[in-house]
């Protein structure tokens, strides 16, 4: 048998146009991790006291910034101190959004930018419930924020100043773990759809689709027969190293790690360059229903 590893590295060191790797939409949307061990993101030594959970305000999980504004969430501090934080996020938001367009230029015109997220707590920092636990194997799939088919692109970096990993799980691919549990899955009560809007829950209207990846992030995660023995491999991610996925199709898993920027995008599912690869189309192809409605 032939393996293919869902990591494959690239030797690109600058954020860049001039930068060697572009045209890999294929390779992203068939549910492999690109890692570019050699694209550090610059931090300026007068960036380097961020690097500290105390600018994580404690109640939000992450420092983000939202877009189109740009506001800041999630950090505590004084006000000069923020503004220079916030450039330093900016920058992530710029850089990592230039390289998203070089490495797929099929997405030109329909990326949108989603939250640009600064993580200076530690993976293990936190005690969660099972279902916010992300060290167990998983989808992204969120309850109030249902994707309705847009895909979820981001693109991570390390910038722990002390030599530590961030330490990911990688797992099956997504069709192989949709059939593990599609069986398992009932359909939503009818009327919950516009109930969880109507009561404000859920952002938008949860779809077929939606409902199906979160029964899929939640079956995965509180099976512990899965996380232990299901075919995963460690994938540790260096300082200096950048990585790029779908985190909606990739099974993935923080083990371990502080420190590491990360920036959202979305892409509705006919702009990717082979629809027919998304979950949505797997999930449609493998119920034999429409998953939109
Ligand atoms: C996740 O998306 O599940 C967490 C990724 C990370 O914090 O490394
Ligand atoms: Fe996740």
């Amino acid at each position: 048998m032939t393996t293919d590893p869902v990591v494959r590295e690239y030797p690109d060191d600058t954020w860049a146009d001039s930068g060697p790797t572009r045209g890999v939409e294929a390779v992203v949307e068939s549910g492999h991790v690109l890692a570019f061990p050699h694209l550090p993101f610059a931090i300026a030594e007068a960036e380097r006291r961020f690097l500290d959970a105390r600018w994580a305000d404690g109640k939000a999980k992450n420092v983000s910034l939202r877009w189109p504004r740009g506001d800041l969430r999630g950090a505590a501090g004084a006000p000069a101190d923020l503004e220079a934080l916030k450039r330093m996020i900016v920058r992530y938001a710029e850089q990592s959004e230039a390289f998203a367009l070089r490495l797929f230029p099929h997405y030109r015109g329909k990326l949108r930018r989603g939250n640009t997220s600064f993580r200076p707590i530690g993976v293990l920092g936190r005690p969660r419930s099972w279902r916010q636990d992300d060290t167990r194997l998983h989808v992204d799939a969120f309850p109030s924020n249902p994707m309705r088919g847009t895909r979820l692109l981001r693109v991570f970096c390390n910038v722990n100043p002390s030599g530590e990993p961030r330490r990911w799980r990688v797992g099956e691919p997504f069709e192989a773990h949709a059939r593990r549990y599609l069986g398992a899955i009932g359909k939503p009560w009818p009327g919950s759809a516009w109930l969880l809007t109507t009561l404000g829950i859920t952002k938008r209207r949860r779809t077929g689709y939606d409902h199906l990846m979160l029964q899929l992030h939640d079956l995965a995660k509180a099976d512990l027969a899965f996380q232990r023995s299901s075919p995963q491999q460690a994938v540790d991610f260096a300082p200096g190293t950048t990585w790029v996925c779908y985190s909606d199709q990739v099974l993935h898993a923080a083990m371990g790690g502080q420190h590491m920027m990360e920036q959202t995008f979305y892409l509705d599912a006919p702009d990717l360059a082979h629809p027919e690869t998304a979950p949505l189309a797997i999930l449609e192809r493998l119920t034999g229903r429409p998953l939109l409605v």
